[in-house]
């Protein structure tokens, strides 16, 4: 038997993509806390972080729209050719987002929808999806051409600010990678991306600058990948691979 491996990091999303070598992602799947989550933290459509001692304030730190540009070029410069960038987001950011990785160089497809199947918080027509926004670094064909743009799975409640449950990525991993192939997420989070690329028997490295989501990450994926090192700096992706556990 196998088990895939993953390793994670504190480090800011951008030093952290300038710090691994280039042509060294297959697939990049990321959920940027980007600037309008603010009004969305504003209206309560989105949870607060759980106290902790770990936890300075009560929500995570917010990605300047201004980076986009520098977030972008990392990216396509990790990622191998041939391969697909996945970010979510909302209405407002794709019209920010979408220009500035066309001009690092990836090619838009189209935005998916995450439809959460019950409605949130708002005020005009209450917030039920988001949108994830489907990039191109060359040219990939997608694992099955039978998946549709709707990709129907129910909200997380009360988890981490604005966390994705696993079986969203699920989708877009099992159609852009295959098997052992590694993938990535700057913007990790609770670790949503990382579950579900160790499920699907991918390898997965992240970041978050908040330690809080860093312990929550390493304690999801211990489940999975019992030896990996949690916090380590970014490794060479030849020390990425598969620990055989045989006996
Ligand atoms: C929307 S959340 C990601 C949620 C994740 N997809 C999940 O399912 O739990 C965005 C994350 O980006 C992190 N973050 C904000 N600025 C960052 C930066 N400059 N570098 C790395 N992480 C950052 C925040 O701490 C937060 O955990």
């Amino acid at each position: 038997m196998t088990a895939p491996v993953f390793h994670v990091s504190t480090l800011d999303a951008v030093d952290w993509l300038r710090s691994m070598p280039s042509e060294s992602v297959d697939l990049l799947v990321t959920d940027p806390a980007y600037e309008s989550l603010e009004k969305h933290r504003a209206i309560g459509t989105t949870t607060r972080l759980k106290h902790s001692k770990s936890s300075s304030n009560d929500w995570f730190a917010v990605f300047p729209n201004a980076r986009f540009p520098e977030l972008f070029a990392e990216a396509y410069r990790v990622l191998k050719r041939n391969t697909h960038l996945y970010l979510f987001c909302d209405a407002e950011t794709m019209f920010i987002a979408r220009p500035e990785a066309e001009r690092a160089g990836f090619r838009f497809w189209k935005p998916l929808v995450w439809d959460k199947k019950t409605i949130g918080m708002g005020y005009h027509y209450r917030a039920r999806y988001e949108f994830i926004l489907f990039f191109e670094k060359g040219k990939r064909r997608l694992n099955d051409l039978g998946v549709p743009d709707v990709i129907t799975v129910p909200r997380v409640h009360r988890g981490y600010p604005a966390e994705k449950p696993p079986a969203v990525s699920a989708v877009l991993i099992e159609q852009s990678s295959i098997r052992g192939e590694l993938v990535a997420d700057p913007f990790m989070g609770s670790g949503s991306v990382g579950v579900a690329a160790l499920e699907a028997g991918r390898c997965f490295t992240g970041t978050d600058l908040n330690p809080e989501a860093v312990r929550l990450t390493t304690e999801r994926l211990r489940v999975f990948a019992p030896d990996a090192m949690p916090d380590a700096p970014a490794r060479e992706p030849e020390q990425l691979g598969f620990i055989d556990t045989r006996p």
